[in-house]
């Protein structure tokens, strides 16, 4: 924390004082909190992204994988293939985060890096019936603090939009096993396509990929002026993309962007400092968010 010692976010909030949190502008986020507190259950909504935001970015120093990792670790791939993907994830995800390069850099490269993993993933013909299994055999955790999380969103009938860049069959299965994907969520992502005899064939839709959350959101403006009474959102991303989620959001009052920084820590603080409003450093639980849902609800 800089500057003032705002009394809501360290008298009221004692996860806030965590080495991980880190806030550039601690009175405006005090603001945005009492407009959230204020507008309470009524007024709220969620936008969070999934892979590295919702999901856990490393577990005993152990990466995790993302829903795509998913599918490039599972026995169904061939170990051609996934030696393949992995490489592909290894070069183009070097540039997701290169703090030296502007997001219109980055663009082109996240297309292409998205078209070979599909084609590739689509080249190994998957079952949807084994999805199932795919997810049930993998790593993949959910930040600590989750069951608390999704459970209060539940209770109190918060509409939650996960919008995310990864495949959204596996992490609608994520979410179904850890007994969390409740009627108030929302899933925008890339869905699998599966002939009639249920083997992947495509994916459905336009492509979402990091950095065209923008674009996405848009195409959703439908699910947005519905919710045109949810003013008060907390956005949660890991990625400069996700800032992008709320562009379709019919009306705003208040917004609170929460951004996980897993990564290049050193050189992207100061960058994801000036555009989220709270930063969590290797931060691996929701507890910053609950304890925020624990104030509004
Ligand atoms: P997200 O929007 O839910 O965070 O999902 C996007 C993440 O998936 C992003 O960090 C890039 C990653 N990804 C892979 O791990 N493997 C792939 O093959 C592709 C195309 C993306
Ligand atoms: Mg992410």
């Amino acid at each position: 924390m800089t500057n003032q010692e705002p009394a809501v976010l360290n008298k009221m909030m004692p996860e806030f004082q965590k080495s991980s949190v880190r806030i550039k502008n601690p009175t405006r986020v005090e603001e945005t909190l009492c407009g959230l507190i204020k507008g309470g259950a009524a007024k709220l909504q969620i936008i969070t992204d999934f892979d590295m935001t919702l999901s856990r970015f490393s577990y005993k120093g152990k990466r995790c994988p993302t829903s795509h990792n998913i599918i490039d670790n599972c026995k169904l791939v061939t170990d051609e293939c996934r030696k393949k993907l992995l490489q592909l994830k290894e070069q183009y995800y070097a540039i997701e985060v290169n703090p030296g390069l502007t997001v219109e850099e980055k663009y082109p490269h996240m297309v292409e890096w998205y078209s070979k993993s599909h084609s590739l993933i689509v080249e190994q013909g998957i079952p949807k019936a084994k999805i199932k299994e795919i997810v049930e055999e993998s790593d993949v955790m959910l930040k600590e603090g989750y069951e608390d999380f999704f459970d209060k969103l539940k209770q109190y009938n918060i509409p939650v939009f996960i919008f995310s860049a990864g495949i959204g069959d596996v992490l609608e299965e994520v979410l179904r096993q850890a007994g969390v994907y409740h009627p108030n969520i929302k899933v925008v992502s890339n869905f699998m396509d599966f002939d009639e005899n249920g083997i992947l064939k495509g994916f459905k839709g336009e492509l979402i990929h990091v950095f065209n959350k923008h674009d996405g959101a848009l195409k959703n403006t439908d699910y947005f002026i519905q919710l045109k009474d949810n003013s008060n959102i907390i956005l949660l991303g890991d990625s400069e993309g996700d800032l992008k989620m709320a562009d379709g959001v019919a009306n705003v009052e208040h917004i609170l962007k929460i951004g996980y920084l897993n990564d290049k820590v050193d050189e992207l603080l100061e960058k994801y400092m000036d555009s989220y409003d709270i930063v969590l450093v290797k931060e691996e639980s929701l507890e910053v968010a609950n304890s925020i849902l624990q104030k509004i609800l």
